[in-house]
């Protein structure tokens, strides 16, 4: 499993609010899927979701089908007993998001934030665009964020591709429609500031 050695040594050595992409809320994340999916019967996954509390603030906002990927099983298990008995609630998947397969489950939104700018290869971006083209119902929504043009260039020591709305769209192509994008400064645990796009379109 490509990586995941990296992400298993950081999750084992590190406080969860001591890595550089931790904020005690996915603040503009949770708004935007509010925003695009108010039902709260929709299925919503987490692409890397890591320790954060996203997946906290959508059972707490009622939704009622919500997964959670990453490569990390260290970062699933702190997740699951955080939330405690509320973790049956939710579907957990350990995996590369680049190999991975959800089989016939369909999704209403993926989310992912500051996972995508880690694939450098083009191979790998292929094969997640792939994945969410497969995975994402027809008229589903892809929310995505990313390192924008003046991010950083590395985070936890690996090198990111930064992206503005265009070049991020390009990467999905013409079978997704583009819907809207906004920048957000995200403070790390550090006082430094990173510049992140947001930016959601319709499968
Ligand atoms: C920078 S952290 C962001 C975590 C979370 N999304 C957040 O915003 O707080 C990147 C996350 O993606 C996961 N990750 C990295 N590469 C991955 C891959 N190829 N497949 C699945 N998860 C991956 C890492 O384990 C980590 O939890």
């Amino acid at each position: 499993m490509q990586g995941s050695d990296h992400w298993e040594n950081v999750y084992r050595n590190k406080q969860f609010d001591a890595v550089s992409w931790y904020a005690p809320h996915l603040s503009e994340s949770l708004r935007l899927i509010q925003e695009l999916c108010p039902d709260s019967t929709a299925s919503v996954i987490d692409i890397g979701g890591g320790e954060s509390t996203l997946v906290d603030d959508l059972l707490r906002s009622n939704y009622l089908d919500v997964s959670v990927l990453d490569i990390s099983a260290t970062a699933i298990d702190f997740t699951r007993q955080r939330l405690g008995s509320k973790a049956q609630d939710v579907s957990w998947h350990v995996g590369d998001i680049t190999q991975y397969d959800f089989g016939s489950k369909q999704f209403d939104l993926w989310h992912d934030r500051a996972v995508f700018h880690f694939l450098t290869e083009p191979a790998a971006r292929s094969a997640y665009v792939e994945l969410v083209r497969r995975s994402v119902k027809p008229g589903g929504h892809v929310l995505m964020a990313t390192f924008g043009p003046d991010g950083p260039l590395q985070c936890s020591g690996l090198d990111v591709v930064r992206y503005d709305d265009k070049s991020l769209h390009d990467e999905f192509g013409e079978g997704f429609q583009m819907l809207g994008s906004e920048m957000a400064e995200h403070n790390t645990p550090m006082g430094t500031r990173q510049q992140f796009l947001y930016c959601w379109c319709r499968a």
